[in-house]
Parts: structure tokens; sequence; C-alpha cells
């Protein structure tokens, strides 16, 4: 996000579709800021391409109004809006070459061949594909058909470029690759991006701000570190990433520091965290795997997460999924008790070294600020 233009380039305001009886968009207002990476996270059919097909005028509200670039958008038709959309099927011309394709669109428009070929040439640049402007699309990968459908969409200096599910239909190497170009390819064209995926990790890794969808709501709007760090609900902690969600009230809460009864637990567990919350609610924590320490029960000398956790919980290991980098640890913490406590340890020594294995009885703990807690 540029520091020097915070203002929002989009104002989006009790914004709804609805098709028959579905609310695919249900009363949603966000403010996207001028030079924001900002990107529609949610579950398949939640509402992200309806709403990302609303700001570029290819379907009409319900309800709501969209200003962008404080202009009212009701009625601007879609190819007189200041925005551009990239879509996950880059269907390229296949008979004409990669700068014909570019330029195409700048062409139609009535804009002089010299600066057509000018600004097509300008915007290959930009997408590093300035040496290939000569080929038929047939003779290019995936990954860069996918940044002439890129190309096309910036050589007509849109102010805002919507982009649906971009890289979905790349493999997982070069998604991954893809998403530090896009990256890249925003700061230097400096324009706003608004993105949509299902794929957290790839909302996490490009976005500045992410708004999590759910069934046609926006649950929370949050930069990528706070929304894993402090999800506002269930839905959003589970949605990103892993996590572990223990169920009880709330028996204290005061100077910073709420305790909670779970059923579920040997002891209470204790939560730094400022929040209000009543008395006897009913509470939710969530604790990421990363974030539990695992020890074989009644071991040697104890670790630093374990010398100042307050939460300890005893188990069995009863299943060890092996990630390479990664291990996760499946526990059950008591009999009966439903669901295993997952807990994700680096694998720094070979795991064949591990010091414990399936059945073994071990110690879970975990800081006070490891987890959070939720009341929705
Ligand atoms: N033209 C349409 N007519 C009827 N229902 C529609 C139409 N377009 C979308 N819907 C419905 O609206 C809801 C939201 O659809 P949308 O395509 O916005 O979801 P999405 O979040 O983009 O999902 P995905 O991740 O699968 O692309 C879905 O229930 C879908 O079936
Ligand atoms: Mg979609």
């Amino acid at each position: 996000m540029s520091e020097n233009d915070p203002k929002p380039i989009i104002r989006i305001n009790g914004l709804s579709k609805h098709f028959g009886a579905v609310a695919a968009v249900d009363d949603v207002s966000l403010d996207i800021m001028a030079g924001e990476f900002f990107a529609l996270l949610g579950p398949s059919g939640c509402g992200k391409s309806t709403l990302l097909r609303m700001l570029a005028g290819l379907e009409s509200p319900s309800a709501g109004a969209i200003l962008i670039d404080g202009e009212d958008m009701s009625r601007v038709p879609a190819n007189r809006r200041p925005v551009n959309m990239v879509f996950q099927s880059y269907a390229v011309f296949p008979h004409m070459s990669v700068l014909d394709n570019v330029g195409y669109g700048l062409k139609v428009t009535g804009v002089p061949a010299a600066e057509v070929r000018a600004r097509a040439t300008e915007a290959l640049e930009l997408v590093k594909l300035d040496d290939l402007g000569a080929r038929m699309p047939d003779q290019l990968s995936g990954g860069q058909r996918q940044r002439v459908a890129l190309a096309r969409a910036l050589v007509k200096r849109p102010k805002v470029l919507l982009l649906d599910e971009p890289l979905s239909a790349l493999d997982a190497k070069l998604r991954e690759a893809m998403r530090l170009e896009l990256v890249n390819l925003q700061e230097t064209v400096g324009i706003t991006f608004i993105i949509v995926t299902h794929d957290q990790e790839e909302a996490l890794a490009m976005a500045d701000r992410i708004a999590v969808m759910d069934q046609g709501v926006v649950r929370q709007v949050a930069p990528p570190a706070e929304l894993y760090e402090f999800p506002a609900s269930r839905f959003v902690a589970d949605f990103i990433g892993s996590v572990n969600i223990f169920e009880g009230r709330v028996s204290e809460a005061r100077d910073g520091v709420i305790t909670i009864d779970a059923p579920a637990l040997p002891r209470p567990l204790v939560v730094e965290q400022d929040k209000q919350v009543a008395t006897g609610a009913k509470a939710w924590v969530a604790v990421r795997p990363e974030k539990i320490d695992i020890v074989k029960a009644g071991a040697g000398p104890l670790t630093e997460t374990q010398e100042e956790a307050v939460n300890t919980v005893p188990g069995v290991v009863e299943e060890i999924t092996y990630l390479g980098d990664l291990s996760i640890y499946h526990v059950r913490i008591a009999e009966g008790a439903e669901g295993l406590v997952k807990i994700a340890e680096p694998n720094f020594d070979r795991a064949t070294n591990r010091p414990f294995t399936w059945e073994d009885a071990v110690m879970l703990s975990w800081t006070a600020d490891a987890g959070v807690v939720l009341d929705s």
C-alpha cells in the first residue's frame, strides 16, 4: 500500500446481489485503498466472483452502491469503468501474435496503430515477455499465457485491476513463482489490485489486506498477520490455516487475562488478551498447532515454552503426519474427548530421531499469549 495516498479508490456500500432466493452477496460494505493489493478470500460459492463482477460492471447489484475514485458506478457500463478484469481462463486469440493480442483492446477503441504498438510493447515489458511479442499463443507455456492476459488488462491503464483466481490453472511450483511476480508487478505499476482466491496461502502471501467471505457476507477484513493471529471468529480461525479450538465458558476475566473452563481439559485455559467478555459466557479458545509444545511425558529438562507455559495438557500420540519440513502430531487429550489436538513441530533433526512415537504419553503446553479467545 502506498503511504502517501491512503484514500479509498473503491467504496462499497450495502452491496447485495440476489439470484432468486440465493443472496450471493449480502449487504457488503468495504473500502479498498488506492495502491492496495486486496484479496477476497472464501470457500467456493461464498460470492467472491459475484462481488468482483459487480465491481467490473458485469453484474448489476440488487441493492447498494459502488463508488470508484469518487464516482457512482450505478449508471456506468462495464467498458467505461476505470477497471479491468483478468479471468481464470485467460482466453487469448489463437490466430494473433502475442503483441497483437495485447494491443487488440486498444486497437478496437480507435487508438492509432503506432501508439497501440508502443503501449503493447510496454505492457509486455511489465510482464517480462518483451522478447516473445512475435510468438503465437500456442507456442507459449501456461504461465506465459497468463502473463499475456495480464499484459492485455494492463495495456488499458486501469485504475484498478480485478483478478479472478488468476493462478488457479497453473501447477503448484509456477503458482508460487507467479505470486511473487504479481506482487512485484503491482508495486511497479502502482495501481490497485483486487484478487479473488479460495487459497488462503495465496491470499496471505500476496495481499496487503484480506476480506474473508462466507455465504455472501464479509466476516473479517484485516492484514494477513492480524487475520492469522487474531481471527474474529471460529470460521475465520478455521478457514485461515490450521487451528485447535477448545469450547468452554469464561470463569474469570480481569487485568487482560481470561480464564476459560473447558470441559474437555483437566485444567482451565488461561489466555492473555484484552477483550471484553462476560463471566459465564460461552467462549472458544483457538490455538495454532505450531504454538503448542510437545514432549514425552515425564522426560528431561523443560523447554522454554514449557517453563513459561500456563496451559498444560497430558495426552497420547494417536497419529503422526510427516510433511518433510514439519511433522504434525495428532494427540488424544482425554478418554472420550472429541477430536484430536494438532501440534506442528519443525523437523530440525531427521524425523527418524523423533523422541516419541505412536501410543506414547506426551505433555502438551502453551503460553498464555499463544491462544485467542473467540465469542462466535
Ligand atoms: N448467474 C447466476 N445465477 C444464479 N446463481 C448464481 C449465478 N452466479 C452465481 N450464483 C450463485 O451465487 C453464489 C455465489 O457465487 P460466486 O460465483 O460468486 O461464488 P465464488 O465465491 O466465486 O465461488 P468459487 O470459489 O467456486 O468461484 C453461488 O451460490 C452461486 O451458485
Ligand atoms: Mg468464483
